[in-house]
């Protein structure tokens, strides 16, 4: 058989989506393999607004792995990202030894350089995290031509990017085994599922978070005794009935129950000792915003969620986003705000009856 031909240069670039919880991922029984202390869903969101783009690069030339985020270099030597890494390769020396017709694309010793980069400002504080492990999981796993199930790799760069690697809507099991094999991502629905589905991104603050994700739930995970009260009894139920809300496409019983499980999530963070807060006085300001809103049209036409930060995410459906943004717009006044208030999709113009606005744009 043919000798394969080792390649002097080897470069792939990969893009991958945001998710957003709706069951929330809060809290590790394993801090090194990243396992949850419960399961979680979330909705991926479409790449043509937010994505990561990563290319990864492997030659013999290179004297040393080298990465860049957001055109500046970065730390390679972040534990997460080196046991990305790792565990590519070694599923890529797996698959090389255990197939006889090796086609050996490059080799394994090669020295990498990896650039990614976010299409939306990492200032908006979204998730930029699960987007870009998933990335870079995918880059590496293409460039070493390995395939299959990578969301247990992902998870290693940070838990929530398992659930990038799906489109769609998605859990995260947490998994029995204490080698984490069995604490996967998979699919609940595909994308196509719920095409009415819309997402609108409030950004309240671009300022980093004072408490990041990993050291918040380690001392929510050592003092909250809520927190142990939800991952054990809570969540378990909640997930069976969101995976049902998702199957039937009802948004009242998806969008209330997400509004509770953001709202639980956050109570966890002050039952946490020191207290944590992500959420602000205009976080607060959006949540009875959505609550006057649904309130006037006596149904759930809009839902909340806050992750580990002020900003909030709207899940509605698409014949009710031009009025919600409407009533922001009312509520926040682009004067305010900077000149690009509304970005993305295209929004269409709504104007607002009397009762509506006596009734919800209050302030
Ligand atoms: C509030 O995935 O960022 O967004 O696993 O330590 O990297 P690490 O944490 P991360 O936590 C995300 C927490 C959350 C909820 C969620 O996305 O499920």
């Amino acid at each position: 058989s043919a000798m394969a031909e080792e390649r002097a240069l080897a470069m792939v670039t990969c893009t991958a989506p945001v998710n957003i919880a709706v069951i929330k991922y809060w809290g590790k029984r394993d801090n090194d393999l990243i396992l949850p202390i419960n399961s979680s869903l979330s909705v991926t969101l479409h790449q043509d607004q937010l994505k990561t783009t990563t290319t990864a690069a492997a030659s013999r030339d290179f004297a040393e792995d080298r990465l860049w985020l957001n055109g500046e270099e970065a730390d390679v030597g972040h534990p997460r990202l080196q046991a990305c890494l790792r565990e590519v390769r070694r599923l890529a020396r797996k698959r090389r030894g255990g197939s006889a017709e090796d086609t050996a694309p490059l080799s394994l010793s090669y020295k990498i350089h990896v650039a990614t980069e976010n299409n939306f400002p990492t200032a908006a504080g979204l998730a930029s995290s699960a987007a870009g492990y998933a990335c870079l999981v995918s880059a590496l796993a293409r460039l070493y031509g390995v395939e299959g199930e990578l969301s247990e790799v992902a998870r290693r760069g940070s838990g929530s990017a398992c659930r990038s690697m799906l489109g769609g809507f998605v859990q995260w099991q947490r998994g029995e085994r204490p080698d984490g094999r069995d604490s996967l991502a998979h699919q609940v629905a595909p994308e196509t599922h719920w095409p009415e589905l819309r997402v609108l991104v409030l950004v309240v603050s671009g300022e980093k978070k004072q408490v990041g994700s990993t050291a918040g739930m380690q001392t929510s995970v050592d003092t909250s005794p809520l927190l142990k009260h939800r991952a054990e009894v809570v969540v378990p139920e909640r997930l069976a009935l969101m995976a049902r809300h998702i199957r039937e496409r009802d948004f009242e019983g998806f969008g209330q129950l997400t509004m509770r499980d953001s709202n639980q999530f956050h109570a966890t963070c002050l039952d946490t000792f020191p207290p944590i807060f992500y959420l602000t006085d205009l976080s607060r300001h959006i949540i009875a915003l959505a609550h006057r809103f649904n309130a006037h049209h006596g149904r759930t036409k809009v839902a909340y969620t806050f992750d580990a930060g002020p900003n909030a995410v709207i899940f509605t459906l698409a014949d009710t986003v031009a009025e919600f943004v409407e009533v922001v717009r009312c509520s926040f006044p682009p004067a305010a705000n900077g000149d690009q208030f509304v970005r993305g999709l295209p929004v269409g113009s709504a104007s607002l009856p009397e009762e509506l606005l006596a009734a919800v744009v209050t302030e």
